[in-house]
């Protein structure tokens, strides 16, 4: 599903990651971890497209990302959900607006929109929220709304930077079973955090990076 070989980034010299050769299957549940700067959220944006690789190759679903056209590229993100690190919400439009539009650009129906944005904006404890704006929002409930954004589409892959930063023990917990959830029903997800709390206990697979390298695999 994802296949990184020999990726290297570098910014104006500076190197944010560095011969990472990774794969993921179909249907895995990997956490990307390791200290602030290390590349966690530059390798997320190469694997969603919004960042090119100073080197090396990039397969997501089959797809060589460095031969993709515009439009292809389009068409892959509509299966890739990203939780982005900042959020990304538009605070010009509401909370159901935030989370609709991604199926607008997907091209469904206004009845299916209406009916999937409320479903997933509840699953994340959001309901009543719908016509209220981001900056009226908790952080908490700000990434929550981010979450529901990219989940509303039914990704194939999510991406998750940072997903829980901003939220209490209970609601951390909550979103992790939540990403659970999606997994078992079949969504390959990646989750880049520093959080202890979130690793410890699981048997999730985990990908240590340092300084743009991969150091440890458990
Ligand atoms: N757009 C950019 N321009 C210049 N340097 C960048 C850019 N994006 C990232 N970097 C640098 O690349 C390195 C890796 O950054 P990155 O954001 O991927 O780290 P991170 O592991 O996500 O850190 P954090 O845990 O703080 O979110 C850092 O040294 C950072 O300064
Ligand atoms: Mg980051």
């Amino acid at each position: 599903m994802i296949r990184l070989f020999h990726v290297y980034k570098s910014f104006g010299g500076n190197p944010a990651l560095r011969d990472i050769s990774i794969h993921v299957r179909k249907g895995e549940f990997v956490f990307v971890t390791g200290p602030s700067g290390a590349g966690k959220t530059t390798l997320l944006r190469i694997l969603f497209g919004s960042e090119k690789p100073s080197s090396g190759h990039i397969l997501i679903n089959g797809i060589n990302l460095g031969r993709i056209r515009r439009k292809q590229l389009d068409l892959l993100r509509r299966k890739i959900g990203f939780v982005f690190q900042d959020f990304k919400l538009l605070n010009n439009k509401t909370i159901f607006e935030n989370v609709a539009i991604a199926l607008e650009v997907a091209g469904h129906g206004p009845g299916y929109i209406r009916k999937k944005t409320r479903q997933t904006l509840r699953s994340l404890g959001l309901a009543g929220k719908e016509g209220a704006y981001p900056l009226q929002l908790s952080g908490g409930e700000q990434q929550r709304v981010a979450i529901a954004r990219a989940l509303v589409k039914d990704p194939l892959i999510l991406l998750a930077d940072e997903p829980t930063g901003n939220l209490d023990p209970d609601l951390t917990r909550e979103i992790m079973v939540l990403f659970r959830t999606i997994h078992m029903k079949g969504t390959t997800v990646v989750v880049a955090t520093h959080s202890r709390e979130l690793l410890q206990g699981t048997a999730i697979r985990k990908i240590f990076l340092d300084k743009g390298r991969v150091v440890k695999e458990e």
